[in-house]
């Protein structure tokens, strides 16, 4: 098959395209749990099956205005280990 200047077109537009998503998709990105004393135990009962809205109910004991607040800027805030824990 010969490559036309239209293919290198629709290969550069493509390519760009691309980038743009994993710039954005890096930039929303949730940290990951950190796995220091005070979170471990969540994350073992994740691991071990435990109910995940159980478990996050949890975090706001800690997590909350008047502690360790969330930026301002935060999505909504139900659900923290959708987001805060993901595989790979
Ligand atoms: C015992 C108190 C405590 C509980 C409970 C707790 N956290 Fe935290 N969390 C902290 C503190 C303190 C920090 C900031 C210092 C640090 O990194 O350890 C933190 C930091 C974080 C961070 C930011 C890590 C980073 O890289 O900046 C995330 C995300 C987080 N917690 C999520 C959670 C989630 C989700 C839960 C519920 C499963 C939870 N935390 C429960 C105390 C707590
Ligand atoms: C819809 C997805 C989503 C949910 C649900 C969610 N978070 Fe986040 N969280 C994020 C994103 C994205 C950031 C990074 C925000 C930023 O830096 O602009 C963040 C930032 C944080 C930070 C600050 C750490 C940092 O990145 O500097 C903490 C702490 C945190 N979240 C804890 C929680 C807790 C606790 C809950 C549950 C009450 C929760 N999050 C629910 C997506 C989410």
């Amino acid at each position: 098959m010969k490559v036309t200047k239209r293919d290198w077109l629709f290969a550069t537009v493509v390519a760009i395209v691309l980038g743009i998503l994993l710039l954005n998709t890096g930039k929303e990105k949730a940290r990951r749990v950190p796995a220091d004393d005070r979170h471990r135990p969540f994350l073992q009962r994740l691991a071990r099956g435990a109910d995940r809205e159980e478990v996050e109910r949890e975090c706001a004991t800690c997590h909350n205005a008047r502690s360790i607040a969330l930026p301002g800027n935060h999505p909504p805030k139900e659900q923290c280990l959708l987001c805060h824990v993901r595989k790979g």
